[in-house]
């Protein structure tokens, strides 16, 4: 049923505290796809209660990637939940974090449309975390796990990057500036491949 729902994908890659979130929030409420945060579904699972959410409090924790096969799973059950209610197109933000990631949701799904890159130099990324998490709430934001959550960027996603470059489907945006600036630079992209939506 996934294959058959052939509706629009965008893939949104960044290191940790590269805005994901915050653009996708203003992405959506002007085009209208459904979002969904790989890292919101996981600690949705893991405040679920369900063994499944029982195996990754650690690895997040850690600042590691979590099994493909449980974000995959994950992502497939909110996109049908998403296309029964009518979805027109997804925005599936902090996905692929590996290149094994794309080929899977390649084979089992589809191609994404366009894959939005945003590039925010180190500094600013652990400067951005640091000030949020005070009131964040979440684990894995302090010192010591961001380190390690901008190694796996570094090591495992930053290839997701060349792979869709390859393939002529990435589109890197320069991240660092406000966050009106870089949604205009979002809607300029998006605006020359949505009007098909
Ligand atoms: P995830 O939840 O995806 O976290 P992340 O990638 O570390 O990114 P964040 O959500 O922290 O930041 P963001 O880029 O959305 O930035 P935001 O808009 O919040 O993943 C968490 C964990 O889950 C991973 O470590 C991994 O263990 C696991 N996981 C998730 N996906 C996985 C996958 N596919 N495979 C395997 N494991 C997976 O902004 C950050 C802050 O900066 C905010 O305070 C914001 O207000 C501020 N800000 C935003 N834009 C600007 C701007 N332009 N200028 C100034 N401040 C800004």
């Amino acid at each position: 049923p996934l294959k058959a729902a052939n509706v629009p994908i965008f893939f949104i890659v960044g290191g940790p505290g590269s805005g994901k979130g915050t653009q996708c929030d203003k992405i959506v409420a002007k085009y209208g796809l459904t979002h969904l945060s790989s890292g919101d579904l996981l600690r949705d699972e893991v405040k679920s209660g369900s063994p499944r959410g029982a195996q990754l409090t650690a690895i997040m924790e850690s600042g590691a990637l979590v099994p493909l096969e449980v974000v995959l799973d994950l992502v497939k059950e909110a996109m049908l939940i998403a296309i029964e209610k009518g979805s027109k197109g997804f925005l599936i933000d902090g996905y692929p974090r590996e290149v094994a990631q794309g080929q899977q949701f390649e084979s089992e799904i589809q191609e994404a449309k366009l894959v939005l890159f945003f590039d925010v130099a180190e500094e600013t990324l652990v400067k951005r975390l640091l000030g949020r998490a005070e009131t964040s709430g979440r684990a894995d934001d302090n010192i010591d796990t961001i380190k390690k959550r901008l190694h796996t960027f570094v090591t495992s996603t930053a290839p997701v990057v060349d792979y869709y470059e390859s393939k002529g489907k990435l589109v890197r945006i320069n991240a660092e500036g406000t966050v009106d600036d870089i949604f205009g630079v979002v809607v300029a992209n998006l605006d020359k491949v949505t009007s098909k939506i």
